[in-house]
This record gives C-alpha cells, sequence and structure tokens, in this order.
C-alpha cells in the first residue's frame, strides 16, 4: 500500500511531463500548420522558426497557467486558406477559438467536435460551406457562432444535445435544407440567445419553447415560420428582444405577451398577424415596436400613450383604424414614428415632440383629418416629416416649414390652406419641400433662398399669387422646380438661369407675363413647361432648336424667331420688334412685316435648295415626312431630319425586342443608335400587342429621359407620330457585355471586369437609391449592359422598368411579370413582384458570368441548373472556388475574384433580405478592388485578335494604392 502511494504521484508526475513535452510540440505545430495553409499579413504575429514554446506570447493566443494554450482569436484577422481539420489534436485544452471575419474556405473542419473542453466558437463569417457534422460531442460548449456562412444539406438538429449552451447564432445560413424548430429546443435551459435567423426554417414556432425562461433574446426573422404564435411565449419572463419579421405568421397577436414584462424590443414586422392586444402596450419597459406590414385591425390602444420608454413606433401598412392615441409621446422620448399607409382618422397626436427627440414623423396616406399642431412648431429635431395624402386642414404652423434639421417636408395632398412663412429660410438643412395640392395663398416669401439645400420644390397646385422670387436664382441645388397651376403674375426672374442642376422646371399654367429670359436656355433642364401663360415675344431660338416648342403652348403673345425649323410651328412668326411692345407706331410694324418677308423668302429659298439638293441623292425622303411630336431630354447637337434620313437599311445593326436598331453618323462626327418602334401603321387596329408597346414606350422614355448617370444609356430625344416611334440614345462602341464575355471576339483582363461591375453597381445603385421614387430595373443582364469606346458599362433597355412608389422608407411592389430566365430571382419568378432585391439578384448573376466567364445556363451545369448552382456546388473547398474563376485571366487575381465572388453569391441569396442593397454591394465592391493589392494597376487590358489595347483607369490616385 505504502509502496503505492509513492509511486502513483511519481507515474503521475512523469506522466504529466510526459504529455506536457508532446503537447508542447504538438502546440507549436498548430502555428506551422497554420502557416502553412494560411495567407495574410496577420500571420507575422506568429514567430514559428523561434522554435520555442513562446507561443503563448502570440497575438491571439492565450494559455493557461501549466502552459496550454485554451484559446485562440484571429477574429478579424483577414486571413484566407483552410483551417486544420483537427485542431485539438494540436490544441487538446482549447477552450475558446474565435476565427470569425476570415476567409476560411472550404467545409467546416469537423475535427473541432474533439474539442471536448471546447466552451466557445466562433466561426462566423468565414465563407465556409458544407454540411456540419454531429455537434453533440462538444458537451461543454456555452456558446456557438455559425452566422454568415454557407452551410447547407441537414441543419444540425443535435446541437439540442448541447445543454450548457448559452448563445446560439446561426443568423444567415440561408442554404440549408428547409427545417423545422424542434419540440425537444426546451432542453436547452440555459440558453440565452436563440438566432435562427435568415436560416430557412419553416413550419410553427413550437410552444416548448415557452419553456425555456432564460431566454433574453429570440431571433427567428426572415424565415417561412408559419401558424400562429403560442401564447406560451408569455411565460419568457426574462425575454428582452424578440425579432421575428419576414415570416408567414398569422392571427392574434396573444395577451399573454403582456406577461413579458422585460421585454424591450418587439419586431415582427412584414407577417400576416391581424391583432395588437392592449396587454403588449403597457409593456412597462417598451422602446421598440414594429408590427408593419402586417393585417393588423383595430384602433391602436390608447395604453400605447402611456408608455414612458417608447421610443420607435413603426406600424405602417397596415389596417389600423380609429383616432391616433392623443397621449402618444407624451412622457415617452420619442424618435421615430410612422403610421403610414392605414385609415386612421381623427387628429394628429400633439405631444409627439415632448421628448425632444423626434427625427422621424412620418403618417402619410391616412385619413387624418384637423389642423396641423400649433405644438409641431417645436419639433426641431426633426428630420423627416410627411403628412402627406390625408385631410389635413387650416394654417401650417410657423415653425413646421422652419425645422432646422430636416430634410424633407412634405405636406402634399391635403386641404391645407394660408401662407408660407418666412421663417422657411430657417430650414437650412431642407432639400425636399413638398406643399402641392393643398390651397395654400399668398406670396412665395424671397426668404426660401435662405433654405439653400433645397433640391426639389413641389409648389403646384395652390393658389400662390404674386412673384416668382427672383431669390431662388440662389438656390444653387436646385434640381426639380415644380410651381404649376397657381397664380403667380410676375415675369419669369432672369435669376432661373443660375440653376445649374435644373432638370425638371414647370411654371405652367399661371398668370406669368412678359418675355423668357433669353439666359434660361443656358439651362438644360430634362423637362420644361411655360404652357399657359400670359408670355409675350419672342421663344429663344435655343428652345425652337431643341424641339422644346410645345413647352410654350397656351401663350397667344410668344412668337418664334424666324428659322427653318420653325416653319411648321403653332406659333406665328415674330416680328422683329415684337418685344419693344410700346412702339406703336403702323410703319414700323410696316416695315418690320416687309423685313419678315424678306427673311422668309430667303429662308425658303435657301431650304428649298437644300432640299432639292437631298432629293437628288436619298430616295428614303419620302418616309420623313410624318410629322413629328418630339421630346428632347438633352441639348441636341444634331436635327430630326439628320436622323430620319439615314433610317436607310445599311445602317440597320440589330433588331431589339420591340423594333430595329440603327447606328447612325451624324455630320458632325458622331454617332447615335436611334431604335424605330415597329410602326403602328403595319397594324391597322390597335391590338393588345400595341397596347403594350405604347406602354413599354412610354415606360422606357419617362424613366431614361429623367435619368443623369455616367453608367447608364443617356436617352437623347424621342420622337413620335402617328406612324413612327424613335428613340436616339448615345451610340455604344463596344457592343453589350453577353458579347464581349461569350463572343470569344475580345478577351477582358480581370482589373476591366471589375471596372464594369463596378460601374454596373453604381448605375444600379443610384436607380435604387438616389432617386425618388427608385426604379428597378427589372430585367439587368449581360446584353444590357453596354460598353462605351473605353469599356465603361451603361445599363440599357428601360423597357420594362417600373418606378417604385416607394414612400415611408420602404418599397412598395409592382405585379407586372417581366425578366428573362437565368437572371430573374426565384422569388419575383412565383411572386411577380419585383423589388430592388431582385435587381440585386440579376446584378449577382452578371458578376458570377464576369468571374467565371461562363453564360448563366449552360448544359454542363447539369438540366435545370444555373450558374448559382453550379457555384454552390465549387465552393466549398478552396479548390472548387478556385476552379470557378474564369481561368483565361484569373493568374494573379484569384484572391480578389474570390471576394467578389462572394459579393456575387451573397447578391443571389435565395432569401431577398439576406441579398445586399446595391449601396452596400458597391462599398463591397470598391474593398474589393484589385487596385488595392497591385499598385501598378491604373490600367486594364482588353485584348482583340492578338492585339491588346490598354485602357487608363481614370479615378482618383488614392483608391489605387
Ligand atoms: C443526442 O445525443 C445522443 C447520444 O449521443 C444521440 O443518440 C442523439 O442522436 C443525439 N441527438 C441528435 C438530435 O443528434
Ligand atoms: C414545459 O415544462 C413543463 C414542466 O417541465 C412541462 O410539464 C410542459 O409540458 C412543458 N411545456 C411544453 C409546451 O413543452
Ligand atoms: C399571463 O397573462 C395571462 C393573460 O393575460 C394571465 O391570465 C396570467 O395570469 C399571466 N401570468 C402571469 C404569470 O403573470
Ligand atoms: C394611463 O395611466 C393613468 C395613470 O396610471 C391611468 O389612470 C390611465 O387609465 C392610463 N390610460 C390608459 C389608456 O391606460
Amino acid at each position: 500500500m505504502a509502496n503505492h502511494s509513492i509511486l502513483c504521484p511519481f507515474l503521475l508526475l512523469l506522466f504529466c511531463y510526459c504529455c506536457q513535452a508532446t503537447t508542447a510540440g504538438n502546440q507549436s505545430q498548430f502555428f506551422v500548420e497554420m502557416k502553412k495553409s494560411f495567407t495574410g499579413d496577420m500571420l507575422s504575429n506568429w514567430d514559428v522558426a523561434n522554435g520555442s514554446n513562446s507561443f503563448c506570447n502570440y497575438a491571439g493566443v492565450g494559455c493557461n497557467s501549466q502552459g496550454y494554450i485554451e484559446k485562440i482569436d484571429i477574429s478579424g484577422w483577414s486571413l484566407s486558406g483552410q483551417f486544420p481539420e483537427d485542431v485539438c489534436r494540436y490544441l487538446p485544452f482549447l477552450r475558446i477559438l474565435r476565427v470569425d471575419h476570415n476567409n476560411l474556405l472550404g467545409r467546416f473542419p469537423n475535427g473541432i467536435t474533439n474539442c471536448s473542453l471546447l466552451e466557445e466558437l466562433n466561426m462566423s463569417f468565414d465563407l465556409l460551406g458544407g454540411t456540419l457534422p454531429d455537434l453533440s460531442p462538444l458537451q461543454s460548449l456555452k456558446s456557438l457562432d455559425l452566422s454568415s456562412n454557407f452551410f447547407q444539406g441537414k441543419f444540425p438538429l443535435s446541437f439540442t444535445n448541447l445543454t450548457n449552451l448559452e448563445f446560439l447564432n446561426f443568423n444567415e445560413n440561408g442554404k440549408f435544407d428547409p427545417w423545422e424548430l424542434p419540440e425537444n429546443i426546451s432542453r436547452l435551459t440555459k440558453l440565452r440567445v436563440i438566432i435562427f435567423s435568415t436560416c430557412n426554417v419553416q413550419g410553427k414556432i413550437p410552444a416548448s419553447i415557452g419553456n425555456m425562461t432564460s431566454l433574453v433574446d429570440l431571433e427567428l426573422s426572415g424565415n417561412y415560420l408559419t401558424g400562429k404564435l403560442p401564447p406560451e411565449l408569455g411565460n419568457l419572463k426574462n425575454l428582452q428582444q424578440i425579432e421575428l419579421y419576414y415570416n408567414a405568421l398569422e392571427g392574434e397577436i396573444p395577451v399573454e405577451f403582456g406577461n413579458l414584462t422585460e421585454l424591450r424590443d418587439i419586431d415582427m414586422s412584414v407577417n400576416k398577424l391581424t391583432k395588437l392586444p392592449e396587454s403588449l402596450c403597457r409593456l412597462p419597459k417598451l422602446t421598440a415596436l414594429q408590427l408593419y406590414n402586417n393585417s393588423l385591425t383595430g384602433e391602436i390602444p390608447a395604453a400605447l400613450g402611456n408608455s414612458t420608454t417608447l421610443t420607435l413606433l413603426s406600424l405602417y401598412e397596415n389596417f389600423l383604424t380609429g383616432k391616433i392615441p392623443e397621449n402618444l409621446g407624451r412622457s415617452a422620448p420619442l424618435v421615430g414614428f410612422d403610421l403610414s399607409e392605414n385609415q386612421l382618422s381623427g387628429e394628429l397626436p400633439p405631444y409627439v415632440c415632448n421628448g425632444g427627440k423626434l427625427l422621424y414623423f412620418l403618417v402619410l396616406e391616412n385619413k387624418i383629418s384637423g389642423q396641423i399642431p400649433e405644438s409641431y412648431s417645436r419639433c426641431s429635431s426633426i428630420l423627416r416629416f410627411r403628412v402627406n395624402y390625408n385631410q389635413l386642414e387650416g394654417r401650417i404652423p410657423d415653425g413646421v416649414l422652419a425645422f432646422p434639421h430636416a430634410s424633407i417636408i412634405d405636406l402634399s395632398n391635403n386641404r391645407l390652406n394660408g401662407l408660407i412663412a418666412r421663417t422657411i429660410g430657417n430650414a437650412k438643412n431642407l432639400s425636399e419641400l413638398f406643399l402641392q395640392n393643398n390651397r395654400i395663398s399668398g406670396f412665395l416669401p424671397a426668404e426660401i433662398s435662405g433654405a439653400i439645400n433645397l433640391v426639389k420644390i413641389d409648389l403646384s397646385n395652390n393658389l400662390l399669387s404674386g412673384p416668382i422670387p427672383p431669390e431662388i436664382g440662389n438656390l444653387r441645388q436646385l434640381n426639380l422646380l415644380l410651381l404649376q397651376h397657381n397664380k403667380f403674375n410676375s415675369s419669369i426672374p432672369q435669376s432661373l438661369s443660375s440653376l445649374q442642376l435644373l432638370n425638371v422646371l414647370d411654371l405652367s399654367n399661371n398668370l406669368l407675363t412678359g418675355n423668357i429670359p433669353g439666359n434660361l436656355s443656358e439651362l438644360l433642364p430634362n423637362s420644361m413647361n411655360f404652357s399657359n401663360n400670359l408670355l409675350s415675344g419672342p421663344i429663344p431660338l435655343s428652345f425652337v432648336m431643341g424641339g422644346l416648342l410645345e413647352s410654350f403652348a397656351g401663350n397667344p403673345d410668344l412668337c418664334v424667331p424666324p428659322h427653318k425649323n420653325t416653319s411648321t410651328t403653332k406659333f406665328p412668326l415674330c416680328s422683329r420688334d415684337s418685344n419693344r411692345k410700346t412702339i406703336n407706331c403702323l410703319w414700323v410694324i410696316g416695315l418690320s412685316v416687309g423685313l419678315v418677308i424678306v427673311g422668309i423668302v430667303l429662308f425658303l429659298r435657301r431650304w428649298l435648295r437644300k432640299d432639292r439638293a437631298r432629293t437628288e441623292n436619298d430616295d428614303t425622303l419620302s418616309s420623313s415626312f410624318c410629322s413629328y411630336d418630339v421630346k428632347s431630354f438633352h441639348r441636341l447637337s444634331f436635327d430630326q431630319r439628320e436622323i430620319i434620313e439615314s433610317m436607310i437599311d445599311k445602317n440597320i445593326v440589330g433588331y431589339g425586342g420591340s423594333g430595329t436598331v440603327y447606328k447612325i453618323e451624324l455630320s458632325n462626327g458622331e454617332s447615335v443608335a436611334v431604335k424605330k418602334l415597329w410602326s403602328r401603321k403595319a397594324k391597322d387596329f390597335a391590338t393588345d400587342d400595341q397596347l403594350v408597346l405604347d406602354k413599354e414606350l412610354k415606360n422606357e422614355v419617362d424613366t431614361l429621359g429623367s435619368i443623369r448617370h455616367k453608367n447608364i444609356v443617356k436617352l437623347y430625344c424621342y420622337f413620335s407620330s402617328l406612324d413612327c416611334n424613335l428613340l436616339v440614345y448615345e451610340y455604344m462602341l463596344n457592343g453589350n457585355l453577353w458579347d464581349a464575355l461569350h463572343g470569344g471576339k475580345v478577351l477582358l483582363d480581370w482589373p476591366a471586369r471589375y471596372q464594369i461591375a463596378l460601374g454596373v453597381a453604381q448605375g444600379l445603385a443610384y436607380l435604387h437609391h438616389d432617386l425618388m421614387p427608385p426604379i428597378i430595373h427589372r430585367d439587368i443582364k449581360s446584353t444590357n449592359i453596354l460598353l462605351d469606346i473605353n469599356y465603361q458599362p451603361k445599363v440599357a433597355d428601360f423597357g420594362i422598368a417600373k418606378v417604385l412608389q416607394a414612400r415611408g422608407g420602404k418599397d412598395s411592389t409592382t405585379t407586372v411579370i417581366a425578366g428573362t430566365y437565368g437572371y430573374l430571382a426565384p422569388e419575383y419568378a412565383y411572386s411577380s413582384k419585383a423589388t430592388t432585391k431582385c435587381d440585386v439578384y440579376s446584378f449577382g448573376v452578371v458578376l458570377m458570368e464576369l468571374i467565371t466567364g461562363k453564360k448563366p445556363v449552360e448544359a454542363d451545369f447539369g438540366e435545370n441548373k444555373n450558374i448559382i448552382y453550379w457555384v454552390s456546388t465549387k465552393v466549398d473547398t478552396k479548390e472548387g472556388a478556385y476552379d470557378v474563376l474564369d481561368k483565361k485571366i484569373s493568374g494573379s487575381f484569384k484572391d480578389e475574384m474570390i471576394k467578389v465572388l462572394r459579393i456575387a453569391i451573397g447578391c443571389t441569396c435565395k432569401t431577398p433580405a439576406s441579398r445586399p442593397s446595391m449601396n452596400e454591394v458597391v462599398q463591397l465592391l470598391i474593398e474589393a478592388d484589385p487596385c488595392r493589392r497591385f499598385g501598378s494597376c491604373k490600367s486594364f487590358n482588353i485584348k482583340t485578335n492578338n492585339k491588346v489595347d490598354t485602357f487608363n483607369i481614370t479615378k482618383p490616385k488614392e483608391q489605387c494604392q
């Protein structure tokens, strides 16, 4: 016995010595392995060559008192490579492993399940794919974060065996097979946080979750959950946050939720919930209540007005009726308030600004009546104030138009009257002011020029009178100025010509007098309207030449200076002195009539000569005698005759979806593309096709004409007559992206393709985020991306683009099916609802084309399989991911291309909510810039027939270092 007791500690010591020696060796082996399979700057933190056991001092490494590594934290090191399959063979004492925000290509390293002491595992944002193993052996695990990867196959229901779990996050793994929350999830009684958002969960929320009383945070958003909310959730007495938005939950919100006394944050938006119980509105700590886009009926419980904690209330797009609780915000520090698109009536709640923190106040599209409360004058924190489309009446409180921080004030489409207060000049941050369709009267105060950031002003359809203040010319940002249908009775101020950014100007249907200032022609708006006023004198020649005469109709005293284009207009030709009305002597008139006649004769002779010359060598002229309506969007350097004369067969370059495309070289050396839509006469009746065609045309013209962006094809003008419809575009020398990628004639290197991707993304971001209302293109594909002389991309073909009516910060949807197979977002195919996220998806497909050089649908992918599927089958491993890249160009750009591949995969997520916005895509692309690594990359190459052209990348130098 005695021997034993001596021997045992000795043996133990020996054993420990041995195992320490082995593990020390093994432990350093871990760093050797890591350095072998990973690339990334941060690895230089590990001085492996040194060979000693100094790894305990390495960055990101933690050892216990015996010198065993128990913690590896290389979170956010931007490493790329494959993580060792069996990390705990080297590090058997590992308790904490944080390797998130790296590029761990390939599968989940299954050997991690041998880490029997592991308490925390964070592999989020690591680009991992493949299926997950049985996690049951990880019995010590308290925290598991595998969010934002690309795992697929069966969801690892074995997580229910990890009864020590306190934190569990599988957020954004939308490629799992559909799965349901298991009843026995309630075994995990220590669990405080569950995040299964965008994980392809379907079915019902099990009632047993109500037994998981440690829960503080329950997040199941962006899934396919159905059925009713179990009342048992009301037992979660520690719950602080519940996120269930974007599901298909239905029925009433259980009254038992009123028992969740710790609850602060509720978001169950975008479901089919029908009733908001009063008990919920009494929760003592409620700070955010978001239930927008549901089927809520009935009134908003008045109890919500007693809240002292509420900061965010968002209930837009429901069927709520009755009054808005009068006391809302009386004792709560409201920040955001959106009750838009309901059927609320009664008056606006007067105390919403009591907390002094309100930023967003949105109650548009309801039936609110009465006055805007005088107390709103004190809402000085407001950023956005929109109460349009209600039945508000009375005067606008002075302070409302003077909010010092507001960027949008929209009071349009009400019954407001009274004056625009001079204090409007205090609205220094205002960019959009909408007061149209009210009964506002009096003068437009000159002080409006103090609101120097104004971009859009719409005061149309009111009773404003007096002068248009010349000071308006100080609003140098102004893009849109709509003053039509008022009683303005001054002359047009000269100062308007300083509005160099003006795109839309409408002064029609007023009582404006005097001449049209000649310098207005310095402006190049997309659309201008001076019609139905009392203007007199000559229309400046440049407007006549630009085909803008229509904008001046209904001004009986206007005239047109003699010019060859003016012979057919409805306006009288000007006498020389028509702008000097005061001279009234008959002989002067006589003389000028004489001069005009001489002028006309000279003009006609010149015209006839030219005409004859033309008839002699061009027999297509007959077709040009249809009379055209012209709508132009840019200052034109050509006239319509020149276009029409050149529309002969030899100039045809293609046949588009709805017509013939001509390339026309103009006498000034430029080229334009002209799309001639099938003639109406060809069909004697307006068939359904015809109606569709006209609609298509109108869409294309209206959307494209109003857009100015370097990555969107310019529509110069539009001619229409009974039998011809012509659209004149800028000509894109290098054709479309499809031909450039798949036509086999040119080879674009990666920097060239990257430039194209970034340009298209910027164009789309502009359509989605910079326009009000935003535009969804709806048919993004490589044939609709055209390349200019420098291979810079421009998005074309808005034939089916639709203007989204976006209000209150969310997108409503449109329902005409369009798009092209292979590029079509899955949800669009079955719901036919176009959203900006559908464009993001199609853009993701184009990115994959650029990266892989493959077409969206190829026989190689398998029957009914597309490029997205094909990519997903490959990216499980690093080799697979490299294999996807277009080998003709990947060379030294592999890592940069992989970065863009990640973006493409994100863009093509099945669930629209997981796709990034186009603005985010632009940011991500900028981060993937191949110039970042290659300082020399200031140019890109295009190879054509063994010839290589080099193009400079024109952008600020800093970006390229
Ligand atoms: C939980 O662990 C047990 C015992 O190891 C195993 O039989 C069972 O399959 C596991 N459950 C799941 C869902 O994996
Ligand atoms: C919750 O736990 C109790 C007690 O263990 C049990 O009786 C009940 O069935 C559980 N409820 C659900 C819905 O699982
Ligand atoms: C929970 O709510 C229900 C209904 O509102 C109520 O009857 C019940 O007493 C509440 N339970 C607790 C524990 O407060
Ligand atoms: C608001 O609180 C007061 C004081 O506690 C109470 O008398 C009143 O009934 C409450 N109002 C509503 C609508 O619940």
